[in-house]
């Protein structure tokens, strides 16, 4: 039954809404998981497409529900965002249903993950107040930028760091929505006679202050990085010279932090380099405490699957944006597929606020195109921080376009950041990857052959947890609508280690 509060003693509403929630106080729905559901009858006084609206949320990301017929015809799947603590419902719109004219049972089944709060589900049009999409929490959809380290390691300048803020701002990635110019290892050179950190004169003689300035004229950010280590990594593993000169932050965390937020630092990486995981904690609570927002990155671990489940019981949200899932990245396809491989078992960490660092990337530097876009395909798939790794100052045109793909950057940007995940695979070295964005049935899909010969891929609705029948394919390569296609969709002549990427939607 209706239960809503307006509809005390099941005499029906005579408006064109439904209201499915408690009837005084508490959760209509609460604290259901996997495969539980209730049945509501509704009367549809018309037929008609309907606004869903929800307030619910759960703890942990992949969470969703849907919503069926009696019959069990599914009308809509929706993903329920991702809260920080119990009882902060979020309330969104969550997409359209079609429904039929009369009395009608529909089914409120939860049908991914445990443990969501649903408050309660609106049908019909919504006139109250929708929660912005995304609370204005930092690092609430994946970084992007550019880092120093992948191409130029210790050798930056400020002069490097200027030229690479004038390129993002000329080359069109400012546009695209890059922001952060990020300085690695190698801008420091110890510390004066009170502690405070140095920058290395002889590559950085205006400052770090002063470039901060330069990169905040353009528009942008400025990141730098540091240690949880008496000494940065290239300290740690390298010469006499490098001990003295690159000193990292343990013991200094509070002092550090204070001298980025004075120097106008926006961006913090933090990288464990066989130092203290209590440092990073430390650091993130200083880093919190200053008025400048600064986004915390780390690197938790020092080798390889070191953050897999259970993650070594770090709540790695509560202490960092983003944090390093792996083993440093290299511009070869197996260290990608590496790190691709250990990232897809952890979409369930990932989230507004919070989210998984596959590394850095190699784009423009695998060995082909193919390689290059299924990187960058699956990084943006997984709400991976978008942090180009090659020299965006000299790129060729294919470069570019990959990195400034607007239309893969907006599944990697939306707003309920979720991390796909792989939900099928058709064939040996085949996979699905689908991602659900926000909207009512819309999935972001990769079709990825691993494999070293040209392949076909199918993907079907029913992977995607899409209602059976017409849904629109679109392809964010050639930017082109493809159609309308019913339970499944086939590429065709994906190359060897290529991949297409679409949006699909279901009609309604
Ligand atoms: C570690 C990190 C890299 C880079 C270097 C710098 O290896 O994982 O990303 O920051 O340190 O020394």
């Amino acid at each position: 039954m209706d239960s809503s509060a307006e509809n005390q003693g099941n005499s029906y509403r005579t408006d064109t809404a439904v209201d499915i929630k408690a009837i005084s106080g508490g959760n209509a729905i609460g604290w259901m998981t996997s495969g539980e559901w209730l049945e509501y009858t509704i009367n549809v006084e018309r037929a008609g497409t309907y606004d869903v609206t929800i307030r619910a949320g759960a703890i942990s990301l992949g969470r969703s529900l849907s919503i069926s017929q009696c019959n069990s015809t599914l009308l809509a799947n929706f993903e329920v965002p991702k809260i920080n603590e119990w009882g902060q419902f979020k309330t969104w719109s969550a997409g359209k249903i079609t429904l039929q004219p009369g009395r009608q049972k529909i089914r409120i089944t939860v049908t991914g993950g445990d443990d969501m709060d649903i408050d309660w589900i609106h049908i019909g049009p919504y006139t109250g107040t929708i929660d912005p999409p995304n609370p204005a929490i930092l690092g609430a959809t994946p970084p992007m930028g550019w880092n120093s380290w992948n191409t130029f390691g210790c050798s930056i300048s400020e002069t490097l760091i200027k030229q690479t803020a004038d390129a993002m701002v000329s080359n069109g990635m400012k546009d695209a929505g890059y922001q952060y110019v990020n300085m690695d290892d190698c801008w420091m050179n110890g510390r004066d006679a009170n502690g405070k950190l140095q920058w290395d004169n002889t590559t950085f003689p205006s400052g770090i202050p002063a470039l901060a300035q330069y990169v905040h004229g353009k528009g942008l950010k400025l990141g730098i990085y540091q240690s949880a280590n008496q000494w940065t990594c290239v300290g740690v593993y390298g010469s006499a010279a490098d001990k003295t000169k690159r000193v990292g932050s343990l013991g200094h965390e509070a002092q550090d932090a204070t001298t980025f937020a004075e120097w106008g630092i926006d961006y913090l990486k933090y990288d464990l380099c066989a130092g203290q995981r209590a440092s990073i904690i430390k650091m993130g609570q200083a880093i919190r405490a200053q008025t400048r927002p600064i986004l915390y990155s780390i690197n938790p671990g020092n080798g390889q699957n070191d953050l897999d489940p259970p993650k070594q019981n770090w709540d790695m949200a509560g202490v960092a944006n983003v944090w390093r899932i792996g083993f440093d990245i290299n511009a070869s396809w197996s260290s990608v597929m590496r790190l691709l491989d250990e990232n897809s078992k952890l979409y369930s960490y990932a989230g507004p606020g919070g989210f998984n660092d596959p590394d850095m990337l190699e784009v423009g530097k695998l060995a082909n195109i193919n390689e290059d876009r299924s990187h960058f395909a699956l990084w943006a798939l997984m709400a991976a921080p978008l942090i180009a790794g090659n020299d965006i100052r000299n790129m060729s045109a294919n470069t570019k376009a990959i990195l400034t793909n607007s239309e893969i950057i907006a599944v990697n940007q939306d707003v309920l950041g979720i991390q796909g995940r792989v939900v099928a695979t058709p064939g040996q070295d085949l996979q699905v990857w689908s991602k659900t964005l926000s909207g009512n049935n819309k999935r972001a899909v990769v079709l990825f052959n691993r494999s070293n010969n040209t392949a076909s891929i199918t993907v079907k609705w029913s992977d995607l947890g899409l209602p059976a029948g017409a849904a629109t394919v679109r392809d964010l390569w050639s930017h082109t609508d493809l159609g309308r296609f019913s339970d499944s969709y086939t590429a065709t002549n994906i190359p060897a280690h290529g991949s297409g990427m679409v949006i699909i939607s279901s009609a309604n």
